[in-house]
């Protein structure tokens, strides 16, 4: 059984805290410059968070176009739209990406950073994200997989131990391994693959690697039990780190996959 990871306002904080970091601030620009956003522009970010992406968007669609924040999470919903209020051209709605309510055809362009990896149907969501697609509209797509990562510890087997019960916070931690072939089984034509690089060579206290280490600390505390693992040796594991960083020890690397596909 899994227990994904719950976006509540905890997490809503936690993760707009991380998003501002200098290696996620650089993933969005990648994004921009892959997505090309023009004025006038109508697009969609599905499962928007704490809405930075959407507001970089909504600025350079601009008056004359439109930006749809989407997302099932009250708190993201709540965090995203103070973020957007002075722009009346974006909103945010309440939904899921296995069932747009949006007409056939109402986007020139959707976006969406690390939210199909928690998503379970992925064909339905991509024959949906295709519906709401104007043909030669195109989609970007960015996730981990969690593979990628080097990360290194004073206790591999521990690292391992804490990674799989980690995995389990989403519905696919290897997702970008087939989404190139699953976007072409909905029908799109994957037109440009990049890996996008979380890494922190030496420990750096904003960053991502260490936002993901504390989200890491808190799910596998409260989920380590059905995997065996003592809670102690969750604590001795995130010890280890802070350790290792203050003797100049700390390496961490884990890649993003950007998919720009056309419809
Ligand atoms: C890791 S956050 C990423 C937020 C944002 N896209 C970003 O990169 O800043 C994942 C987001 O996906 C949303 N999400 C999770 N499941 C979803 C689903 N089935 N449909 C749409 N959004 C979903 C969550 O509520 C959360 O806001």
């Amino acid at each position: 059984m899994s227990s994904m990871l719950e976006f509540d306002e905890a997490a809503a904080r936690s993760m707009e805290a991380m998003y501002m970091t200098p290696d996620v601030v650089g993933q969005r620009a990648r994004v921009i410059d892959m997505l090309c956003p023009r004025p006038g522009e109508h697009i969609l970010d599905v499962g928007v968070g704490p809405g930075l992406l959407a507001h970089d968007l909504a600025r350079m669609v601009g008056e004359a176009g439109r930006l749809v924040g989407l997302d099932p999470a009250p708190a993201m919903l709540k965090m995203a739209r103070t973020r957007l209020a002075a722009m009346p051209y974006a909103e945010c709605v309440e939904g899921d990406a296995g069932n747009l309510a949006f007409a056939d055809a109402s986007f020139h362009a959707v976006v969406s950073t690390q939210v199909y990896e928690y998503v379970a149907a992925l064909p339905k969501a991509l024959s949906e994200l295709h519906r709401v697609l104007k043909p030669g509209g195109r989609v970007l797509i960015l996730d981990t997989d969690w593979r990628s990562i080097v990360w290194h510890s004073s206790d591999a087997k521990r690292m391992e131990r804490v990674l799989a019960v980690w995995d389990d916070h989403l519905s696919n931690p290897h997702l970008p391994a087939t989404l190139g072939a699953a976007l072409r089984r909905a029908g799109f034509s994957v037109t440009r693959v990049e890996i996008v690089p979380m890494l922190s060579p030496h420990w750096q206290p904003v960053s991502y690697a260490a936002g993901i280490m504390r989200s890491i600390r808190g799910f596998v505390a409260a989920n380590c039990e059905r995997h065996g693992l003592a809670a102690e040796e969750v604590q001795a594991w995130y010890d280890d780190q802070l350790r290792l960083a203050e003797r100049g020890e700390f390496f961490f690397s884990l890649n993003r996959y950007a998919f720009v596909a056309t419809r």
